[in-house]
């Protein structure tokens, strides 16, 4: 089950499904790299001996070049070359397509812990338990500095990105123990920031998951938040009359926005229309969310995407399920949306639910919110949690 018991012994065990794609990959890099170094070495060492000096001053015979040798040196090296960026594409193409049936873990890097939670509600530090044979997607962000999620067993690794989520998936094929790396420089306890990952058999994950607290699930803290805590529901209302539009069945769907540009709803969108809020309005709403930047962690803000995905059942419309290439559509356009500053943003500064009498009104006293509009998507950072 350790580290040690791969074929190579100084490679990690192959413990996914694609990691005999890359170290296939790798080695045949490594035999095209070795047969040039020798045949370039041996062919130099064999010219040198066969054309040493053997009289003095003799003059070399005149070359003119010829087509055959010089188009076989161009094609040779082009095939070669091609095979490589085939072999590439096709792991590449493996490994950085979500699927979209894959059982979804969220993970938030800090420095320097990572902190995971399972979608019915368990939570992980340093540590990430899943079951064998059984694609796992990682939906990841940071609160601070960037991390890199690397499990070198699975031959997988992706940057961990303030301000954006990426995303990683595998399928461990073998139970055991695997160490988790943070794979990108992030400051003093870097090399400490790192765990292992237990691949169980379903009964004994299943087992694991009964045996821990559940807390709440990110769906629950998620709708927790949007009720409750940060009162989102006040103005995204279930039956569309609210000021802002209702959420049901939004997620994985087209957005036309006041700029006439289509986004697809998906995690970075929702994501960025909570921080910055005025960058990306719907089409026939007015920029008048206040920003929430500063107010929701990290954490927060995945529960909330969660429980915003979870909506997307409840529509009538049939929403595409998980556009899981997030950040391609929607980031980038970071400011592209509505600069209209001079809307003042309702004074919440606190997240509290509005009062119902400054609900009813058009017009939102109280001064506008300096960070709403034209913030850039920047990362929120919390430096106390
Ligand atoms: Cu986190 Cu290096």
């Amino acid at each position: 089950m350790q580290q040690n018991s791969s074929w190579v012994p100084i490679f990690p065990e192959q413990a996914s499904t694609f990691a005999w794609q890359v170290d296939g990959l790798y080695f045949y890099l490594l035999a095209i790299t070795a047969f040039f170094t020798i045949g370039i070495v041996a062919a130099l060492i064999f010219l040198v001996i066969k054309y040493r000096e053997k009289e003095k001053y003799a003059t070399g015979a005149e070359i003119h070049g010829s087509i055959g040798l010089e188009t076989l040196w161009s094609i040779i090296p082009f095939v070669i070359s091609m095979t490589v960026f085939l072999g590439g594409a096709i792991v590449y193409y493996n490994q950085y397509r979500m699927p979209k049936d894959a059982m979804e873990i969220y993970v938030v890097g800090k420095q320097w812990m990572w902190k995971l939670q399972h979608q019915t509600g368990q939570r992980e530090i340093n540590e990430l338990h899943i079951p064998v044979g059984r694609k796992v997607k990682l939906t990841m962000t940071t609160e601070d500095v960037l991390h890199d999620f690397f499990v070198p067993a699975f031959r997988t690794k992706m940057d961990v990105v303030p301000g954006r989520y990426t995303s990683l998936w595998f399928e461990a094929t073998k139970p055991g123990k695997y160490r988790l790396f943070c794979a990108e420089y992030c400051g003093l306890n870097h090399s400490g920031m790192g765990g292992w990952v237990y691949v169980m058999e379903q009964r004994d994950f299943d087992n694991w998951l009964a045996g821990n607290v559940s807390g709440q699930t990110p769906v629950e803290a998620g709708r927790d938040l949007f009720e409750n805590k940060l009162g989102c529901a006040s103005c995204h209302q279930q039956n569309s009359q609210g000021r802002g539009p209702t959420l049901n069945g939004v997620y994985g769907s087209e957005q036309k926005l006041t700029t006439g540009q289509s986004v697809v709803a998906d995690d970075e969108y929702i994501r960025n229309s909570i921080l910055n809020p005025t960058s990306q309005i719907v089409e026939g709403y007015q920029p008048i969310m206040p920003t929430f930047k500063g107010q929701v962690t990290e954490e927060q803000l995945v529960s909330l995407v969660a429980y915003i995905k979870s909506l997307a059942g409840n529509a009538s419309g049939t929403a595409p399920a998980g556009s899981s290439q997030s950040g391609a559509t929607s980031t980038g356009s970071g400011n592209a949306g509505n600069p209209s500053a001079s809307v003042p943003n309702p004074a919440n500064p606190n997240g509290a639910r509005l009062p119902t009498s400054q609900l009813t009104n058009t017009t939102i006293p109280g001064a506008s919110n300096p960070n709403a509009p034209g913030n850039s998507s920047e990362p929120t950072r919390r430096d106390n949690k």
